[in-house]
């Protein structure tokens, strides 16, 4: 079972519902009926941001409706996670960017934008975003964000409609600045009425043609450079090789690991984003509370499909997506539609396959854990977060010792650290949470392990 936490370490803060566009498989079912009735205020803002830090929130993603049509709140909401000391990016479609605005988020704080970009082809995009000129609005709003230093990633959700443009529209973000692209299965919003298995069914794609986007993504990464990954976590049993689809595993469900939480613009709260059903409301309640007590369901493990029993990768993938599962079988424990079944995995996830970094070198050099590290005892074990919605569980002895040797700007050698485990120095020196001046850390390790949980990943492969 998973470690239970007492609150999440990443929060979902949608700033309004209005949006200035209308994207066809977006999961916000408020559109229709409610669109541009609710949105935070200046009160709201402050009593919210508060029961973050109560709960010891590490990060939020300021979302919508679409953030920047609510840009003063957006601006204070940023100014005031930072002083907290909570890290802070926002998901915005960019259409309202310029270079004024932008300048004001980078001042503000904001160093990292995801933007929504459905497809390289104009008509395409238009059809998608149900708004005319929307590509070049949003190339204009990232170029913005790039000329005053706003990381931006793109978030390409694909459909049966864009499918065969990963390729070129990764090509095509990474030609404008683009650091990351993320290709995301689409999770069927909760009003779509198609629950079919073909291609009448917009929001199906078969194993095939689901890898063939997966590897049209590869192609590009390993071209031009640019990082890929997914918002959405899909199988492992349907990645099957998960050094070639590396980029694909680690973060597993968020809300089931639970690391998240959803707020909507009029305080109603969700764990994940894609859900319908509500837990409670932020102004009535404490983070806390309702994250032990209602939302619990989502944390114990219940949500898993029996059919994944017996599998080496049940806590890193917890079978795969329960809402996208949700979406095409009516109820939640169900099989993903790309399931395909226990110990399918042929080719295990490691962090690191650089194979120079023996283990006689972690005897013989000097530590120091990273300056960024933010902690949450949890009593029973650590939670340390290593930057953004970065977040692993540690052992508690081992969270104890680095938070005090953090504080006290000390360093350690192997002989110093909790009971000399030098396969947890190992694989906190992969994650990035321990380093050394004289080792030098492998950089797709890093990239590769960023959001991958140590303690999920399974025993024959942990090291
Ligand atoms: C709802 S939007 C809100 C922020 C902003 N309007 C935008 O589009 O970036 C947040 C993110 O959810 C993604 N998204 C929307 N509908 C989705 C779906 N059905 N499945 C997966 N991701 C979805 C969007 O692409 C976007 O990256
Ligand atoms: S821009 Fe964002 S919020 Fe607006 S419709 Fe598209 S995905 Fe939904
Ligand atoms: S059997 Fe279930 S838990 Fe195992 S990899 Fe497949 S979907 Fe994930």
């Amino acid at each position: 079972m998973n470690r239970l936490f007492s609150a999440p370490t990443t929060v979902n803060f949608e700033l309004t519902e209005i949006c200035n566009v209308k994207c066809k498989h977006c999961y916000n079912p408020w559109r229709d009926e409610s669109m541009g009735e609710n949105s935070i205020d200046d009160i709201k803002l402050n009593k919210i941001i508060q029961k973050f830090v109560d709960a010891k929130v590490f990060h939020v993603i300021l979302t919508g409706g679409e953030p920047m049509s609510n840009f003063n709140i957006l601006l204070k909401a940023i100014k005031l996670l930072r002083k907290n000391n909570i890290s802070v990016s926002c998901n915005s479609n960019l259409i309202l960017a310029n270079n004024v605005n932008t300048k004001l988020l980078r001042d503000a704080g904001l160093d990292h934008i995801l933007t929504s970009l459905p497809s390289l082809d104009p008509v395409q995009n238009d059809l998608i975003m149900q708004s005319k000129g929307s590509l070049q609005k949003i190339v204009n709003g990232i170029k913005a964000c790039v000329k005053n230093d706003i990381r931006v990633s793109v978030n390409m959700v694909i459909t049966r409609q864009n499918r065969n443009n990963v390729y070129a529209t990764a090509k095509f973000a990474h030609n404008i600045g683009v650091k990351k692209f993320f290709l995301t299965r689409s999770v069927p919003p909760t009003y779509s009425q198609n629950i079919k298995y073909d291609n009448s069914n917009p929001y199906y794609l078969t194993l095939e043609e689901t890898k063939k986007t997966l590897d049209d993504a590869i192609k590009a990464r390993d071209e031009f450079g640019i990082k890929i990954g997914s918002l959405v976590s899909y199988p492992l049993c349907f990645l099957e090789d998960l050094e070639k689809y590396r980029d694909f595993v680690g973060r597993g469900c968020p809300s089931q690991s639970g690391h998240r939480m959803s707020i909507n613009a009029n305080g109603d709260l969700h764990v994940c984003v894609h859900e319908e059903e509500k837990y409670g409301n932020i102004l009535d309640t404490s983070i806390q509370e309702v994250y032990q007590n209602q939302m619990r369901g989502w944390h114990d493990g219940s949500k898993v499909f029996k059919g994944c029993e017996g599998c080496e990768y049940i806590k890193m993938c917890a079978s795969g997506c329960q809402m996208v599962s949700m979406g095409f079988n009516g109820e939640m424990a169900s099989k993903d539609p790309l399931y395909v079944g226990p110990n399918n995995v042929k080719k295990h996830f490691k962090i690191t396959t650089n194979e120079n970094l023996n283990m006689e070198i972690f005897k013989d050099n000097i530590f120091y854990p990273n300056r960024s590290l933010r902690f949450r005892d949890e009593k029973n074990f650590y939670l340390i977060n290593i930057q953004w919605g970065n977040t692993i569980t540690v052992p508690h002895e081992i969270g104890v010792f680095l938070e005090k040797t953090l504080k006290a700007k000390q360093t350690f050698s192997y002989s110093e650290f909790i009971d000399k485990d030098i396969s947890w120095m190992k694989k906190l020196f992969d994650k990035g949470v321990i380093l050394s001046d004289k080792i030098k850390s492998d950089p797709v390790a890093f990239d590769k392990g960023v959001s991958a949980n140590l303690e999920d990943m399974p025993a024959s492969q942990s090291i």
